[in-house]
């Protein structure tokens, strides 16, 4: 597939001329996971042997976790576009890492177990620039601290030292206040090669947690229950090479499954794993869809969309990641809904987009009450994030008339080659380079100053 230019220095004055009303139909492929990936890639520092990843999806977050790493001295090589062989026998923390290497990649801060195991200290400045309190870090430094680490965060910086002569962690039982992905995620890494068992209690189950778990025990690793809210680790002396594929993005499927529902269109999507979509798949039946699971892959067929109320969970739950292009399934909706989003507090950038686009979103403490409206028009608007940005381009595809979507910078941190994969299915969209139409005419961004670090979630 033939992708356009990702330069990152430009994709701020970029943006999609996405022309509404087109029915999609055919296959889409489905890329690696983002979160799957970027975790793989911290954890591959585990080890002095060659860790080939298969199946990573080419995306800017990976490009600059790509960046941490070469900057540890890691060497990166590959064989083809989706492969990495990754080895880290000359790990090292000359300098601490260029903040604007860590800045705006929340997943940097997953460096910090392997490098403590590793190398007995480090610092890290704190992820996106943000503060403890803001964008919590918490559960991440309170579980390191009871597997003995020394931890100051000082200044924007996470200093972590290994305590005693023996210069390993240790074992303990670890209560998460609150299943976090990232926190989890940090905890196995740190644990792997710490002495004695750890038990994480309370610990998040999304497929990317079972993903880290299953290539760390390809490595040697001893861990027991991931994909349950109780995990043990048993510590082991070293970890080894191997291979491993990414899992297919379970988010990646949604968003397309959830643009083909908005466009009334039949599709179908794969490789996935159907049971890592199951609340969005069990959601879009509810919406009118039909659903089909052959294999490794989805068809999904819209006659009708029908409002229905969703609220956001951690795994098994409906995914926080989908929340935005939902709302933009169901701004076209017939019928009211109410979409609660619970995981974070400020991720509702997309609510006054969309209803510059004529939907009917009333904001209530985290709410979005919906008044489905028939259609919706085309617009000149700029994603906040990630995942506004896609609910902005599902918009698009289902309104009349022409729509600007910007954003682009939030877009392809995480959509590998997304408007290519539409355009495969029919939809009918261009990528403009500064398209002096996009400057002179009016752009919505006045969340994104507002609200910078809380939308950087995803
Ligand atoms: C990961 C995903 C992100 C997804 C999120 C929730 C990656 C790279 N990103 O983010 O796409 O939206 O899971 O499914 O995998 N919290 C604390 N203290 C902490 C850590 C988190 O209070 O120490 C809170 C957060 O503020 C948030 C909630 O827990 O309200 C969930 O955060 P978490 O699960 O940690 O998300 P991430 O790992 O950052």
């Amino acid at each position: 597939m033939i992708c356009v230019s990702k330069n990152e220095s430009n994709l701020k004055s970029q943006n999609l001329k996405i022309k509404g009303k087109k029915i999609l139909e055919g296959k889409v492929k489905i890329s690696g996971a983002k979160n799957s990936a970027l975790v793989l890639l911290a954890a591959s520092l585990l080890t002095n042997e060659k860790v080939i990843l298969n199946n990573v999806p080419k995306l800017s977050d990976i490009e600059k976790m790509k960046n941490i790493l070469k900057h540890l001295g890691v060497k990166l090589n590959s064989n083809n576009a989706n492969n990495l062989i990754i080895n880290s026998k000359n790990l090292h923390i000359g300098d601490n890492l260029p903040f604007e290497l860590v800045n705006g990649l929340r997943a940097s801060f997953f460096c910090i177990g392997p490098l403590l195991s590793m190398l007995g200290e480090v610092t890290l400045a704190l992820p996106g620039g943000c503060k403890i309190g803001k964008r919590p870090i918490d559960q991440h430094i309170t579980g390191l601290r009871e597997l003995g680490a020394n931890i100051e965060v000082k200044d924007g910086f996470v200093n972590a030292k290994i305590q005693g002569k023996k210069k390993k962690l240790v074992g303990s039982k670890i209560l998460l206040s609150c299943p976090s992905v990232g926190a989890t995620e940090t905890l196995i890494m740190a644990a792997t090669l710490a002495e004695g068992r750890t038990v994480i209690e309370n610990a998040a189950r999304e497929p990317e947690i079972q993903d880290l778990c299953l290539m760390l025990n390809k490595m040697g690793a001893q861990i027991h229950g991931y994909g349950n809210s109780k995990i043990t680790i048993d510590g082991v002396e070293k970890l080894s090479g191997c291979k491993h594929k990414v899992i297919p993005d379970r988010i990646e499927a949604g968003t397309f499954l959830i643009a083909s529902a908005a466009t009334l269109s039949n599709i179908t999507i794969g490789p996935v794993i159907p049971n890592h979509l199951e609340s969005v798949l069990e959601t879009l039946k509810a919406t009118g869809s039909k659903i089909f699971i052959k294999g490794n892959e989805i068809t999904i067929k819209t006659k009708e969309i029908k409002a229905v109320n969703i609220k956001t969970a951690p795994f098994p739950g409906f995914p926080t990641d989908l929340q935005a292009p939902f709302t933009a399934l169901m701004a076209i909706a017939k019928g009211n809904s109410e979409i609660s989003e619970t995981i974070y507090e400020n991720r509702m950038g997309h609510v006054d987009l969309l209803n510059r686009m004529g939907a009917s979103i009333q904001l209530v403490n985290n709410i979005a009450k919906i008044q489905g409206v028939d259609e919706l028009k085309g617009q000149n608007l700029k994603g906040s994030d990630l995942r506004s940005t896609a609910a902005l381009i599902i918009a698009a595809l289902s309104a009349k008339d022409t729509s600007y979507i910007g954003g682009l910078e939030h877009l392809d941190r995480g959509y590998d080659c997304f408007e290519s994969k539409l355009n495969i299915l029919g939809a009918n969209i261009t990528r403009n380079f500064n398209e002096q139409i996009f400057f002179n005419q009016t752009i919505v961004d006045e969340n994104i100053s507002k609200n910078t670090e809380k939308f950087k979630a995803a």
